[in-house]
């Protein structure tokens, strides 16, 4: 079949990749131009997506990336996966969804499956997606959600063997979606109503967005007696049954975890009815950076002031060079409002804005641990004796306890 995406980001090259290895002739479409030139040479930013299998793809004619959405003409499915995020407000933004459904809408016109792997609130794909694809086009189009679960920088779970939820506004939507999905997925669950699909999306969101505030505050709340968040968590997760671990940080980063639940929230609202619980979780780790800074001042008996500190690992999780809503920069803009001298080193990031990654310095009051990459060789601060403060939520020790 010929299958189009619209969003060549994390989502759309992962399953442009699998779609086009399962034998599909797959256009991919961006808006970013450098994404697209970078992908025609093989260079993607995406952990897991390889130059070789890229070029390979598209020596083959299996995968075309472009920059002109008039590509996507005579496509048997398009599939939309532009980004969903919120906007100043931290309302949800579709306005990329938006975009692309137009996009389809100017391009299609013969009977065709639009698939959304975007993440929304229930009701985007009939009620937001559908009226303005077939704006002046008639019942022609079949529609369906797939939302996307890719993990990027996942070494165990991808897209071929993580379960994936499906289901159509028709019958014929979903088996056709099925049948898709098939090529490359090992299983399928298919949801009653899109409805369902897309609120399970929020749901496994928001339930990472609760339990890591619900570990932030008993890390908090056991600090007062001397003991680590992180060791209780361990000590907890010994429970075979009813228990699953998440371990205290300075707050949730990526476009999905601080993201989607705001998006139930939202939805929520819309219904006339509260959300309580999702819009604490919510407050609770975006005001988590502050937090963390009043107990570092606590710890070293003074503020932050004049202080030399470093931080390793700015990403939002280790393996990727992502900082999307990253609460490591928010710890970065907090020190230094907190007029600390900061500097940063991140092998996968090296930029930001104006700022750069600098090497491991042993010339500062202290060091404090994020996001430790396996990049990142820690002995100079080892050697050194650097103070240092472990705040990242991996399980592995670095050579100084989990300050949280
Ligand atoms: N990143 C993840 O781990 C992940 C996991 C599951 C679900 N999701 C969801 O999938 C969706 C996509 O996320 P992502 O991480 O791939 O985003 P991304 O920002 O990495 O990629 C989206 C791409 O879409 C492009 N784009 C935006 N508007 C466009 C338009 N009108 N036409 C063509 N291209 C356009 C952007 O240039 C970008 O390259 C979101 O709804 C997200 O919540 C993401």
């Amino acid at each position: 079949m010929r299958i189009s995406i619209i969003g060549l980001g994390y989502v759309g090259q992962n399953l442009a990749v699998c779609a086009a290895s399962a034998g599909h002739e797959v256009i991919g479409i961006d808006l970013n131009y450098e994404l697209i030139s970078d992908l025609a040479k093989g260079k993607s930013f995406v952990p897991g997506i390889e130059e070789q299998i890229l070029l390979k793809l598209i020596s083959e004619q299996k995968f075309h990336p472009t920059i002109s959405s008039e590509a996507i003409t005579g496509s048997d499915i398009v599939v939309i996966a532009v980004p969903t995020p919120v906007d100043n407000l931290r309302k949800p933004d579709l306005s990329a969804v938006i975009k692309a459904s137009k996009i389809i809408n100017k391009h299609i016109s013969d009977p065709t499956l639009i698939i959304s792997e975007s993440t929304s609130y229930p009701g985007t794909l009939r009620n937001v997606i559908k009226p303005i694809v077939e704006e002046n086009k008639g019942n022609i189009f079949q529609f369906a959600v797939a939302p996307e679960r890719v993990d990027p920088g996942n070494s165990k779970w991808n897209i071929g063997n993580t379960t994936r939820v499906i289901s159509g506004l028709d019958d014929l939507a979903t088996r056709r979606a099925v049948e898709f999905y098939s090529g490359f997925c090992s299983s399928i669950y298919e949801a009653s109503s899109p409805e369902v699909a897309e609120a399970a999306k929020l749901l496994e969101n928001t339930f990472r967005q609760v339990n890591i505030a619900l570990v932030n505050e008993v890390s908090e709340i056991v600090s007062k007696i001397g003991i680590s968040g992180t060791e209780v968590v361990k000590a907890a997760a010994t429970k075979p049954f009813g228990f699953m671990k998440f371990y205290p940080s300075i707050g949730v980063g990526g476009h999905c975890i601080p993201v989607d639940p705001e998006y139930l929230s939202y939805f929520a609202h819309q219904q006339q009815v509260d959300s309580k619980l999702v819009d604490l979780a919510n407050e609770l780790n975006q005001g988590r950076v502050e937090q963390v800074i009043s107990r570092i001042k606590k710890y070293l008996g003074k503020d932050l002031n004049g202080l030399r500190i470093q931080v390793a690992g700015i990403a939002y999780k280790t393996g990727v060079s992502d900082i999307r809503e990253s609460p490591a920069i928010k710890l970065l803009d907090a020190l230094e409002n907190n007029h600390a001298t900061v500097s940063w080193h991140d092998p996968l990031v090296q930029k930001i804005e104006d700022s750069s990654s600098s090497n491991l310095s042993t010339e500062i009051d202290l060091g404090i641990i994020v996001t430790p990459h396996p990049e990142i060789d820690f002995t100079v601060w080892l050697n050194n004796r650097t103070r240092v403060l472990d705040l990242s939520v991996t399980e592995q020790e670095f050579g100084w306890p989990k300050f949280l």
